[in-house]
């Protein structure tokens, strides 16, 4: 990785060999970040056919939120043949990313069908829920003193809340959470890919099924709003939809399962900030949720393309240029965060954009804080001397795509189990949600109901 100033023709621009997609990127990425910083923060690369690198906070900034940037994956070739979010396209045969590969005002339509979903209303009502799935998977674990916190929690937890929410059976998780986490990670050079592929493929179609089952017998949730979507007067497209479907999954599960799992080995390797968030959670919870969600960035960037000419300090960016918007890169800008590369729980004005900034950002930010804070609470009251294992951790090798982790383990003390284990829990939870309906809209801004459980 290296800087120069190069030309592109006539186009004089700096230039960044800029590959997030690389080992050394993930282990260099503070040097990385500094020097891009210091001096390129908007540099071209010429990886993956050439494309802008946004990495300081003004540039994302003003870029994230610019009329002239654009989120459209124009998949056949009906509009200008933008490719969407990812740098370098997926797949060969790709379909939309759902509402994040749209402009205004088609993406306006999709997002307001999410928004009494995923609204702080809507989330409120669940928490209960959430605690419910929290406790059962730390029951499952908690006499023997050995757990997995990415397999035996935060892999679990955000896969069965996310298809209650969408409507789908809880006993499925299993089908979901491991090509939605295991795609993440996977090489397309893998041996390991063709299976990888087709765990996904057998979870697109049963969200066909569960689209075609709920059109036939509606049930709440947030499949039936889609079903019922129409778009310019017609039904929207199913196409459109299983895209949307995939962004929620791929959106929902492991962003929020690598936070968790960052923070639990932050507090490990911590133990004395850990007691102090433990004993202050009224007051460091919040700003300490922020925080990891800053350092660890778990969606560390995403992709656009220029749709009109534009000029950022003096440098000139094309109609059909791509850009990377470095999401995490931005949140260590040192003029916007003091000590950029510490943790600092209780920071203050934490503006940081690890949920995107503009009309994309996060609609499931609401969710994500809940079961994060969720899950972080329960283990520090259930497991309070609890100790990762460094040497059988496994971080993802990139962070190209995802901040992930394949492997937590830890030891405790072992304490006694509160409840039902977890496959009974989830036949408790799957009844509740029907006879409670909790998967319906909350379009009331002060919705008081509650479940019990
Ligand atoms: C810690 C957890 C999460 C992180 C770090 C995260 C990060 C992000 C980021 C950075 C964006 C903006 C992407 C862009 O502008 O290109 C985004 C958008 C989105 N996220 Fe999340 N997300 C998380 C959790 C969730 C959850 C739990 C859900 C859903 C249940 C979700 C659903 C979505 C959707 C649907 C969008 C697209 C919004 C739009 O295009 O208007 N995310 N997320």
């Amino acid at each position: 990785m290296s800087v120069d100033q190069g030309s592109d023709s006539d186009r004089k621009m700096p230039r960044y060999h800029f590959d997030r997609h690389t080992a050394e990127y993930r282990e260099r990425f503070t040097d990385i970040t500094e020097e891009m910083q210091s001096k390129c923060p908007l540099a071209w690369s010429d990886t993956y056919n050439g494309h802008w690198v946004a990495a300081d906070n003004r540039a994302v900034f003003e870029l994230a939120r610019s009329a002239d940037v654009s989120a459209d994956h124009d998949v056949n070739g009906e509009r200008r043949g933008y490719q969407g979010i990812s740098i370098p396209k997926m797949m060969e045969v790709s379909i939309r990313g759902g509402l994040l590969e749209m402009d205004d005002p088609e993406h306006k339509i999709y997002r307001g069908a999410l928004n009494p979903y995923l609204s702080p209303a809507a989330i409120k009502r669940w928490e209960p829920f959430i605690d419910d799935v929290v406790r059962a998977c730390l029951d499952e674990k908690i006499e023997t003193g050995h757990i997995d916190f990415v397999d035996d929690l935060a892999n679990i937890v955000p896969a069965v809340v996310t298809l209650a929410m969408l409507g789908i059976p809880l006993q499925k998780w299993e089908m979901y959470n491991e090509p939605a986490h295991a795609s993440v990670y996977t090489a397309p050079d893998s041996p390991d890919a063709p299976r990888v592929l087709e765990l996904y493929m057998a979870m697109g179609m049963d969200l066909f099924a569960n689209l075609a089952e709920i059109r036939d017998k509606p049930r709440p949730g947030i499949i039936n709003a889609l079903a019922g979507l129409s778009v310019n007067g017609e039904p929207a497209p199913d196409m459109e939809l299983l895209g949307m479907l995939n962004l929620l999954i791929g959106g929902g599960f492991d962003t929020t399962t690598a936070l968790t799992a960052h923070a639990l080995e932050w507090l490990s390797e911590n133990p004395d900030e850990r007691e102090v968030l433990s004993r202050d959670r009224d007051d460091l919870l919040d700003p300490a949720t922020e925080e990891f969600l800053r350092f660890y960035t778990p969606a560390p960037g995403d992709g656009r393309t220029i749709a009109a000419d534009l000029e950022l300090d003096g440098k000139q960016l094309k109609e059909g240029d791509r850009l990377w918007l470095s999401w995490a890169m931005a949140n260590r800008d040192p003029e916007i965060f003091h000590d950029p590369n510490d943790i600092v729980l209780d920071r203050t004005g934490n503006r940081h954009f690890s949920f995107g900034i503009g009309m994309h950002r996060c609609i499931g930010s609401n969710l994500a804080r809940t079961v994060f804070k969720s899950m972080l609470c329960a283990v520090l009251d259930r497991m309070p001397d609890y100790r990762c294992v460094p040497e059988n951790t496994v971080h993802y090798e990139t962070i190209g795509v995802i901040q992930g982790m394949r492997y937590l383990p830890a030891t405790f003390t072992p304490g006694p189990r509160v409840g039902a284990g977890l496959d009974e829990t989830l036949e408790n939870l799957q009844r509740i949600c029907v006879e409670q309906e909790l998967a319906r809209p909350v379009t009331e801004r002060k919705e008081q109901a509650r479940i019990h459980v």
